[in-house]
């Protein structure tokens, strides 16, 4: 179960992304930030706990769709990041509008800022979670939304630009 009290991380603004993940038709999708690793070749990390069903699927998949979310879809990011996927299709309950990705199995969200479709290169296990490491294969952007922001339990969209 995700705690935000007492979180010193609550601190660190953050991306909001729903990681999607598919192995031999089961089917999943978590609420997870992500951070930039390298450009050359393009890779980004996501960090996921051992207690997720994502955790569980992306060593088998060896690849997922890290779909940026947008800040029509802060509703979304607190349901998928509410329960557990391991008995239930969130996908199909939520009625998450999907499209097939271009190069991997793993489902696009269809109204996400960006869709990044990643191969699974590496994996580090640090604490209670997996960092993840994808080479993006793929992308999609979709620049008339805007990226969704986390900071302090609570989200936002982007605000003035200063430089
Ligand atoms: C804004 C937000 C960000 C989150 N970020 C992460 C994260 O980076 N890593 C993680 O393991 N869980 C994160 N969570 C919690 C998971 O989304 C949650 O535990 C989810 O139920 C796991 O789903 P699964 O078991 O179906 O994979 C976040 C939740 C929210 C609402």
């Amino acid at each position: 179960m995700w705690h935000y009290k007492d979180f010193i991380f609550g601190e660190l603004p953050c991306i909001v992304t729903f990681v999607s993940v598919e192995v031999n038709g089961q089917q999943n999708i978590m609420t997870a930030s992500g951070m930039f690793v390298s450009d050359a070749p393009p890779l980004i990390a996501i960090s996921i706990s051992k207690e997720s069903t994502t955790h569980r699927l992306i060593p088998k998949a060896k690849e997922f769709v890290v779909n940026l979310a947008s800040t029509d879809q802060v509703d979304l990011a607190e349901k998928l990041g509410a329960i557990h996927g391991e008995t239930i299709d969130k996908l199909k309950k939520f009625k998450i509008p999907t499209e097939p990705a271009s190069v991997i199995r793993s489902t696009m969200i269809t109204n996400c800022f960006a869709n990044l479709e990643c191969k699974l290169i590496h994996s580090i296990k640090e604490g209670n979670y997996i960092l993840y490491i994808g080479k993006v294969v793929a992308h999609k952007i979709r620049p008339k939304l805007k990226p969704l922001i986390w900071f302090e339990n609570h989200y936002f969209r982007l605000g003035k630009k200063l430089a």
